[in-house]
């Protein structure tokens, strides 16, 4: 089995190849990643010289690149991570976010056509449900919870799962689509909630909470995303789609304050600063359709997923340091300077 892994040089990306690495070492590992601002050749260093992977450097959108790769490496299946993910960054700039989440998307679609690609799965995300009422603790997102878009981030990944189900109807492509709540562990970018507030805390800076704080995410530890996948790919029902959560509401202010209890600092860093546009409330995933079709459970429960997540980010300062000290200051100071 060749599996083309695109993305894999960012966060989710990146564990899924250390994950399928060890649940499948007779695979073999393509990873097609254009490496921006997101993407970090370091994060894969333990696997680079492995003979069963193998990382090469091209743009989703890029259809010739992209076809040269297909022809090449012949892949058995695609699993597709690479997107623009931050949603604060899609508000700022959304053009990127159509280029790489939905052209890119479709390029990917065509080349598993032209190339007679057996399997793609399209990782996508329960942002593209909307949100849900904070006073509706009853309900939660299922399979057939309608597309209701808020950012631009999410309406181009809802973009892309349009097109998935349309070339999996017109063309017959087998695909699959999973869509996530949010995920949290190593080698997640700095710009993300929880790394954001284990870097800023480290170093006594300010944790920038939006709003009140009172927005509610679904969190979920990354290897329970990863096995979900694995899952998916392996016995899901083609043309399906599949929601991954493990029931773990947190309100933001909640988790920030977790984060400065484990790592010994005040709450008084905590900053309110002004919300983010057209910020989304909760969102809560309703797993039973996984649990009970693929047997999927989540094995790592928040409390310890948390401890673990803040040990690497004190184990691993290099990794994020290089991070923040870099280009990363600018969107820093663009994104919060003045907020
Ligand atoms: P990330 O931003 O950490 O990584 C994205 C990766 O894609 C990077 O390596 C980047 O270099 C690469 N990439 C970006 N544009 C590309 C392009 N045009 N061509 C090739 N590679 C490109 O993102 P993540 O958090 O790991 O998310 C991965 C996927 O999972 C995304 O599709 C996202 O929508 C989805 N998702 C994320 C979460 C979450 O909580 N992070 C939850 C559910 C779903
Ligand atoms: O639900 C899945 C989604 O989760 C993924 O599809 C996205 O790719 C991923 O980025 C994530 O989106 P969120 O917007 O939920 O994640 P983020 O870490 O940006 O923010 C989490 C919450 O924390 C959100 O309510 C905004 C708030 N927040 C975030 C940052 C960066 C703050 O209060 N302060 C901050 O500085």
């Amino acid at each position: 089995m060749k599996l083309l892994i695109t993305g894999g040089a960012g966060f989710i990306g990146s564990n899924f190849i250390f994950y399928m690495r060890k649940a499948h070492p007779d695979y073999d590992l393509v990873c097609l990643d254009k490496l921006t601002y997101a993407g970090n050749l370091q994060t894969l260093q333990s696997v680079m010289k492995n003979s069963k992977f193998k990382f090469t450097r091209a743009d989703i959108a890029d259809r010739k690149a992209v076809y040269e790769i297909f022809e090449t490496e012949k892949p058995d299946a695609v699993v597709n991570f690479a997107a623009e993910s931050h949603v604060d960054r899609s508000i700022e700039n959304p053009a990127v976010f159509l280029e790489t989440n939905v052209m890119g998307t479709q390029v990917l679609l065509d080349a598993c056509r032209k190339y007679g690609v057996q399997r793609y799965h399209q990782v996508s995300t329960d942002e593209v449900y909307g949100d849900l009422p904070l006073d509706r603790p009853d309900l939660f997102f299922t399979e057939q919870t309608p597309l209701h878009t808020s950012s631009p981030y999410s309406a181009s990944k809802a973009s892309a799962d349009l097109l998935c189900n349309a070339y999996q109807r017109t063309f017959g492509l087998s695909i699959t689509i999973s869509r996530c709540s949010n995920n949290y562990g190593p080698y997640q970018f700095p710009e993300k909630l929880i790394p954001l507030m284990i870097a800023n805390a480290l170093v006594d800076k300010p944790l920038p909470v939006y709003g009140e704080g009172l927005n509610v995410r679904d969190w979920l530890y990354v290897d329970d995303h990863c096995a979900a996948i694995d899952l998916i790919l392996h016995k899901g029902e083609v043309g399906q789609v599949y929601n991954i959560g493990g029931h773990n509401e947190m309100k933001n202010i909640d988790i920030v304050k977790r984060i400065l209890a484990i790592v010994g600092k005040p709450e008084s860093l905590i900053t309110y600063v002004t919300d983010r546009k057209g910020h989304d409330m909760r969102y809560a995933i309703d797993p039973s359709f996984i649990h009970e079709k693929l047997d999927w459970l989540p094995s790592t429960m928040f409390n310890d997923g948390i401890e673990k997540t803040v040990q690497w980010y004190l184990d691993n300062k290099e990794w994020w340091e290089n991070i923040v000290n870099g280009e990363y200051q600018n969107y820093y100071e663009r994104m919060y300077g003045n907020r």
